[in-house]
């Protein structure tokens, strides 16, 4: 009897006071549940190394745009300063469409992304002295890549593609 009562007492405090009657014969059975949603594929991982020129070309543009967008994995969205059209805020924030000289060749231009900029200079006849984040802890070789060479041939600019590789090479020459 004493066995009984302390199963009692250990039933009750296993259902936490719930006072749901047990379905039985008397209680409607509980609705099937309806089958969960498949889950989305995910993305599969691309082996740039593997992929053909147009194809890492391809590759870049997308994640580059993605980048610029939103700022990839890590990274601060290019466009909230530089805008979605590359041309910027006048006095504020430089243009990207058009500047082959500021941006350079592709080292220069993988430094200024890795390293930020700071100090005065003038784009397109306007002064700017702003400050731009570094991106080097906040993005992978790739992505950096990607994003210059989005920006390298976005709003009609046509400057020629960043590979990983030259990224990898400015971060070792600004060490
Ligand atoms: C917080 C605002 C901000 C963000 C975010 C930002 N930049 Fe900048 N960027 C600037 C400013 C300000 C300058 C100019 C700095 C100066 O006055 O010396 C600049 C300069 C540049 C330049 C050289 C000047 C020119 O007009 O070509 C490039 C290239 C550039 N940024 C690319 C990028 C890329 C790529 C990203 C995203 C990974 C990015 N920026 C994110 C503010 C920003």
């Amino acid at each position: 009897m004493r066995a009984l009562s302390l199963f009692a007492a250990l039933l009750l405090v296993g259902c936490g006071g719930d006072t749901t009657p047990v379905p039985g014969p008397g209680n409607a059975a509980p609705a099937p549940k309806p089958p969960p949603a498949p889950e989305p594929e995910p993305e599969p991982e691309v082996d740039f190394d593997a992929l053909d020129d147009a194809g890492k070309k391809a590759h870049l543009m997308k994640v580059g745009k993605e980048v610029y967008m939103t700022g990839g994995s890590g990274g601060v969205a290019c466009m909230t300063c530089h805008m979605a059209d590359g041309k910027g805020t006048p006095g504020a924030f430089p243009p990207l469409v058009g500047q082959k000289e500021h941006m350079g060749d592709c080292t220069k231009h993988a430094k200024i992304v890795l390293d930020g900029m700071m100090g005065e200079i003038t784009v397109d006849g306007m002064k700017y002295n702003g400050v731009m984040v570094p991106q080097k802890d906040l993005l992978k070789d790739l992505e950096i890549a990607a994003v210059i060479t989005y920006e390298r041939n976005s709003w009609g600019n046509d400057y020629g593609d960043c590979m990983p590789s030259d990224v990898a090479t400015a971060r070792k020459s600004a060490e």
